[in-house]
């Protein structure tokens, strides 16, 4: 894999934590890399570090193969979309586009006025150009930003949680045609998100990150179904996590652990046994707390009508992950 994006043992701290790092990543050319993790581990630093404005205290950073760890933001020619993707209210949709333009070299108008109907075309807003910020939807304005990203035609987009402005239905018709877009312009793009649904939905390859730290960088299937550690696990879809008596008889030998998604349990005649605790109803599905004798709390998805709250049940696993203890 010839890289297009590179992090070498980057790192950058803050006075008391260190936000990033070390961190060594490789992007090929043309993929969309999501960075998932929890709130604070780092995301928007590795953007921030990409994009120039914040500077690594230690490591390289190279985009397109030139090495670029001194280069100032504008030189990097990255199209940043910010966490809360600030618009300037008081211009209308095409000076914010043409926004990212000025101070780029391009100063003739009718060039500026070409590309700005350019790029709102290739977002969906064609002829958007004197509408107020104001009176767009969440949605429009998320393009409007994703827009004046692209106008100067960077060579990598860093997006940092677009999304997170959009209602759940919006969200996710937004995620599949912005991956289509993105796709369609073949550029290198690198999405930040704490959310695993979008990371899957949007990324080729998904980069867990944790305390600033990559944890496992792999395409969505591979990280649901072999996690490289209990926090992967966890983190990305849901999970049982078993120690003692449950786990051994779930098949774990000692000092390990086992993690077990909800629908790789089955209730079945024979196996573990328990009570129903609670059923969550979810249309197609339903999730069932089973407890154990041991105490041990399982969610278990199995059709609506497998099984009702105070019911006796016995589970078996029909795959699980096993850890050792001391790493988790
Ligand atoms: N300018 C700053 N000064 C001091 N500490 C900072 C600064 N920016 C970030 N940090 C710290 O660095 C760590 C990583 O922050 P970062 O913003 O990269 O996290 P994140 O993964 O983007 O989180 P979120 O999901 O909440 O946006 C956090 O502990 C944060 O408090
Ligand atoms: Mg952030």
């Amino acid at each position: 894999m010839s890289a297009f994006v590179t992090l070498d043992g980057v790192r950058k701290q803050w006075s008391h934590t260190v936000a990033v790092g070390p961190l060594s990543l490789e992007i090929p050319r043309g993929e969309i890399l999501v960075l998932l993790g929890p709130s604070g581990s780092g995301k928007t630093t590795v953007l921030r570090l990409l994009g120039g404005f914040e500077a690594p205290d230690a490591g390289r950073i190279e985009l397109a193969g030139e090495d670029v760890t001194a280069v100032p933001p504008a030189r990097r020619r990255c199209g940043m979309v910010f966490q809360h993707y600030a618009l300037f209210p008081h211009l209308d949709v095409g000076e914010n586009v043409a926004f990212g333009l000025k101070g780029r070299g391009t100063r003739n108008e009718g060039r500026v006025e070409a590309k700005v109907a350019e790029v709102l075309t290739l977002v969906g807003l064609e002829g958007f150009e004197r509408r107020r910020v104001q009176e767009l939807s969440g949605g429009q304005q998320q393009r409007v930003a994703l827009a004046r990203a692209l106008a100067p035609e960077p060579q990598v987009l860093l997006l940092d949680e677009p999304l997170s402005n959009l209602d759940p239905s919006l969200r996710e018709r937004t995620r599949r045609e912005l991956r289509a877009l993105i796709k369609r312009v073949g550029i290198t793009t690198i999405f930040v998100t704490h959310e695993q649904e979008e990371a899957f939905a949007l990324g080729d390859r998904v980069a867990v990150l944790q305390a600033g730290r990559l944890e496992q960088l792999a395409a969505a299937d591979e990280l649901y179904e072999h996690p490289a550690s209990v926090f992967v696990a966890t983190f990305v879809g849901r999970a049982n996590v078993l120690r003692g008596k449950t786990a051994q008889a779930l098949g774990a030998g000692p000092g390990q652990l086992v993690v077990v998604r909800p629908e790789r349990l089955i209730l079945a005649d024979a196996g573990v046994p328990g009570v129903v605790r609670e059923r969550r109803y979810t249309g197609a599905a339903a999730f069932y707390l089973v407890e154990t004798e041991q105490g041990d709390r399982l969610e278990v998805l199995a059709r609506p009508e497998a099984a009702r709250v105070g019911d006796r049940v016995y589970l078996e696993a029909a795959r699980v992950l096993t850890f050792p203890e001391e790493r988790a």
